[in-house]
């Protein structure tokens, strides 16, 4: 009797279970939930920080100076520049005694003339990934980490994308890329850095936009950067949301496994899909000189590191107009071993066109931005 009543029991919780699943599912079909289960885009910390003041996240005096750059489809984005370290002592004082307001244009402060005077300057854009804000979690450390090696060029540019922060709008898929090309443009043509002193750094969603708009400058005016850095890269959403879940508790659709059509019928809902895959494809085939870098950590549990293995693959077949088997890019790459450190590939076949990958052990999904396997990537880029 006892029996009968809780299997009757766990019969009714599946059941439960089922229905509350359908019904998330059925939810986050709606365009609406979508925007903010994909973007996370008003989950942030701003009611108890105030990003305007970056001090508060353990900037000196006039490091950081906010900024603004408006989109050609009439967006306000929010955007930080962070001096690096020794630039910032070399002109310390200038820099403490700078009176500035909110009101002040940035084009009028001393952190913008050390960045756009200095012919020796390079800039990093910074595409942080979803949710929160440019002074979220671990970005404000892999700022520092970027811009506090010995030379004192490196300067770091990061940006909010629409509807996140203080950036007016929405987000979606074509409105971030706008954003993207909206700030390197602002890079380019405002502060004047050409784009063989940028690099584009991207984490998590961040790497698709990073891919696109190197992928839009180089199809659209064969402009180059320096270097294009993918931390936490995914090949698309639809293959990235089949394992994904949601901070590593909700699972997305992988409870639909044994139902590849109703996993099929869900994605098809999808608004935006974000396929870096096919963006790096075009990008390493319409480039000259392409230095494409995946970096990505073995404990990831958001996004698993076979997305950029697989991504490193559709890069390097990209490199020969007729494909390349596995067999002739294994042949080919250059492999070095560093233990704990994990191991680090490239390919470079023509000597032109360069891709690498590094696989660490240690980072996670987030943290791994502040690590030096980053700053050593972008400080390498730049020398080269
Ligand atoms: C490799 O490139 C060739 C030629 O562009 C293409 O037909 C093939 O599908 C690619 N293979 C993979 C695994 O991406």
């Amino acid at each position: 009797m006892a029996r009968s009543i809780s299997l009757k029991q766990a019969y009714w919780f599946l059941a439960a279970c089922g229905a509350l699943y359908v019904t998330f599912i059925s939810i986050l079909c709606t365009s609406w939930a979508q925007k903010h289960a994909v973007y996370i885009h008003k989950l942030h910390t701003l009611w108890w920080h105030d990003v305007d003041k970056p001090e508060q996240f353990g900037f000196l005096k006039n490091q950081v100076q906010p900024l603004h750059i408006t989109t050609p489809d009439g967006e306000t984005l929010y955007a930080w520049h962070i001096v690096p370290i020794a630039k910032y002592i070399a002109n310390e004082d200038h820099l403490i005694n700078e009176h500035t307001t909110s009101a002040t244009p940035f084009q009028d402060s001393v952190g913008f003339d050390l960045l756009s005077k200095d012919p020796n300057s390079r800039l990093v854009i910074n595409f942080h990934g979803n949710a929160g804000t440019v002074a979220q979690g671990w970005r404000t450390d892999a700022y520092r980490s970027l811009s506090a090696g010995a030379p004192d060029k490196i300067h770091v540019l990061a940006v909010d994308y629409r509807g996140f922060g203080l950036s007016t709008g929405t987000p979606d898929e074509q409105g971030l890329i706008t954003d993207g090309i909206a700030t390197v443009r602002w890079a380019m043509d405002v502060a004047k850095i050409s784009p063989e002193r940028i690099v584009l750094v991207g984490q998590s969603l961040g790497t698709a936009v990073a891919a696109a708009v190197a992928e839009h400058f180089v199809r659209v005016s064969e402009v180059e950067f320096a270097g294009i850095v993918l931390i936490a890269a995914f090949s698309d959403l639809p293959t990235l949301l089949l394992t994904y879940s949601i901070s590593g508790l909700i699972p997305v659709l992988s409870p639909l496994r044994p139902y590849p059509r109703l996993q099929r019928f869900f994605l098809g809902f999808l608004r935006d899909r974000w396929d870096t895959a096919s963006r790096i494809t075009d990008l390493v085939r319409k480039s000259q000189k392409v230095n494409l870098h995946l970096i990505h950590s073995k404990d990831d549990f958001d996004i698993s590191w076979k997305h950029s293995e697989s991504l490193f693959y559709a890069a390097a077949n990209a490199t020969s107009p007729s494909g390349l088997s596995m067999k002739q890019i294994e042949a080919v790459k250059l492999r070095q071993d560093l233990h704990e450190g994990g191991s680090l590939e490239s390919w470079n076949s023509d000597g032109m066109k360069r891709i690498a990958k590094q696989i660490v052990r240690y980072g996670g999904h987030n943290r791994i931005t502040t690590y030096p396997c980053i700053a050593r990537t972008v400080q390498h880029i730049f020398e080269q």
